[in-house]
């Protein structure tokens, strides 16, 4: 049985809780109080998501426990958005099967290169960003911190 899939609307509100969870739990502590978001995303903002980017699921005995986006910039670019698996599932290989799965429809779709942003004190995804090849190519100066920009070919 195939685990991951093309997510629909239909499936926002489950996408949207593993999402919030997820944040929540990863970055309360590493983001200063008066910037941190909770939730991090509504379902309006998911909604509009929708229309402009491609969002995958991970099942787990029929439960969506992870989820990560494709937003294609131009016909080479794509950018990772909205990679999460719930605090339970982590470390398990869900993270990278999706991103995975995000690459090789990022290739069908003739695109040559992904990116993302990432923050720089969240040192497990820039670990699991650097293990699946991504390189920093940039760094965004915030008020919570910097974000990084990681960048990979695809072919
Ligand atoms: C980042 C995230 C999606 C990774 O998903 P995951 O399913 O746990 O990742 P995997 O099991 O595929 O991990 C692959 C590798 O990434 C690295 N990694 C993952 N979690 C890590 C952690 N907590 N600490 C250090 N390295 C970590 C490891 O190198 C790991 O390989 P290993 O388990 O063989 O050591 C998950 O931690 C998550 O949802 N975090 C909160 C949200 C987030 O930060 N999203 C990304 C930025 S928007």
């Amino acid at each position: 049985m195939e685990m991951i899939e093309r997510a629909s609307e239909e499936h926002a509100k489950k996408i949207l809780y593993v999402i919030n969870e997820s944040n929540r739990k990863a970055y309360k502590d590493i983001i200063p109080e008066k910037h941190f978001r909770e939730p991090v995303l509504s379902i309006e903002e998911l909604l509009q998501d929708f229309s402009r980017m491609s969002f995958y699921v991970y099942r787990h005995e029929g439960e969506i426990v992870g989820v990560a986006a494709l937003h294609v910039l131009d016909k080479d670019t794509g950018r990772i958005r909205w990679v999460y698996v719930l605090p339970e599932f982590q470390r398990k290989g869900i993270g990278t099967a999706l991103v995975t799965y995000v690459e090789h429809e990022a290739e069908r779709f003739g695109l040559k290169k992904l990116w993302l942003i990432t923050a720089e004190k969240a040192y497990w995804a820039i670990n699991f960003y650097r293990k699946l090849g991504y390189r920093q190519t940039g760094r965004i100066e915030r008020p919570w911190g910097n974000d990084l920009i990681m960048e990979k070919e695809i072919h």
